[in-house]
């Protein structure tokens, strides 16, 4: 199985971008236990990364490090341009975090909850009040602003967490399982959100257990699995990796098809539907050589389809059967 794929710059452009978040081989232990295990990234400024996993895979450890939160046993990262090791209070000047738990107290209101949050930023009361006015009205909290945050629904403290998130002006956030527990419609808003986040050229690195997130959102995408990056690259990158891909030909006249099928004998039959199955990779390049392979035998199936697994063959491919047993953190030692 390909291990990694090499990276390419969705947004053209031949001059690379910055790099907002940069690791070589960092390490995290608990007790004999590798939960990172060597982690290579380097995340382009103004780009989306997200890291896959399945539970207890190491998503949090890995954004608790890079946020500063806890340190890494070993390995080279900066983040923002600042080492972490020697200079984490500027990281964390360039960062904001929005933890996989709220970070919402539910006893105060939400606008308390940002002027909070604006205090601790050291902010002017003035700009503190302009900058919670602002981004309340952003994420559409104006009319719950009074209210205790403990009354709000999950999507609307998700909301507030990310509005407290960006209340410094980070350029580079982190945010942990933004969508996870969040209905369709909520979690549409909050890809909406991130977009607008991206647009202003803001890093985002976030985790996630959609792949579905995952591939809407993300310029490249690591899915973590024992420790390691099992593999890496765009979204449609990681697809070509699993194997699965194939292109249908579908015929409505049984004669037609048999006489098809003798022709293409490579082909996997599906003599019910008939229907033909050839493995391809959905690349230009590949379809091109199988059109040209059809007319060379002059078939001509009714109808064609091009079939490319998708990111959860990827995410089970790499990461193994859906039910592996997740290790409670009591246990990990
Ligand atoms: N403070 C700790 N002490 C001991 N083990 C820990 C600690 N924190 C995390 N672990 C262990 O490290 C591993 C990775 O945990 P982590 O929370 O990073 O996973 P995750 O990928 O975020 O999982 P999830 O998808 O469930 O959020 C788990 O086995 C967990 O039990
Ligand atoms: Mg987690």
């Amino acid at each position: 199985m390909p291990s990694s794929v090499m990276p390419t710059s969705r947004k053209g452009g031949s001059r690379p971008s910055p790099t907002a978040v940069s690791a070589v081989g960092f390490c995290k232990s608990y007790g004999d236990k590798a939960v990172l295990d060597g982690i290579d990234l380097r995340i382009p400024a103004g780009s989306v990364f997200a890291l896959l996993g399945p539970n207890g895979a190491g998503k949090t450890t890995a954004v608790k490090i890079l946020s500063t939160l806890i340190t890494a046993d070993s390995g080279e990262l900066s983040v923002g341009g600042h080492d972490l090791a020697t200079d984490p209070q500027s990281v964390r000047a360039a960062i904001g975090v929005t933890g996989q738990f709220s970070a919402v107290d539910g006893l105060i209101t939400g606008e308390e909850n940002m002027l909070l949050m604006a205090d601790l930023h050291h902010l002017p009361k003035a700009e503190g009040r302009r900058v919670t006015a602002e981004l309340l009205e952003r994420f559409d909290l104006v009319d719950a602003a009074k209210k205790p945050a403990s009354t709000y629904s999950g999507g609307m403290k998700r909301r507030l967490d990310i509005a407290m998130t960006l209340v410094g002006g980070p350029r580079i956030i982190f945010l942990d399982e933004p969508t996870t527990g969040l209905d369709p419609r909520s979690r549409h808003t909050m890809w909406g959100i991130i977009r607008e986040l991206v647009a202003e050229g803001v890093t985002v690195f976030l985790t996630t257990q959609h792949l579905e997130e995952a591939d809407e959102l993300a310029d490249r995408i690591a899915v973590l699995n024992n420790g390691k990056i099992a593999a890496e690259g765009s979204a449609d990158e990681l697809k070509r990796i699993v194997p699965g891909g194939h292109v249908k030909l579908r015929f409505t006249d049984p004669g037609a098809y048999r006489s098809a099928a003798s022709v293409l004998g490579e082909a996997v039959r599906d003599d019910d539907a008939l229907a033909l199955q050839i493995p391809s990779d959905g690349s230009q390049r590949e379809l091109r050589s199988i059109l040209d392979w059809l007319d060379a035998k002059s078939v001509e199936a009714d109808g064609l389809t091009v079939h490319t697994p998708d990111l959860d063959d990827v995410f089970f491919a790499l990461t193994g059967p859906a039910d592996a047993p997740d290790q409670p953190k009591e246990n990990a030692r």
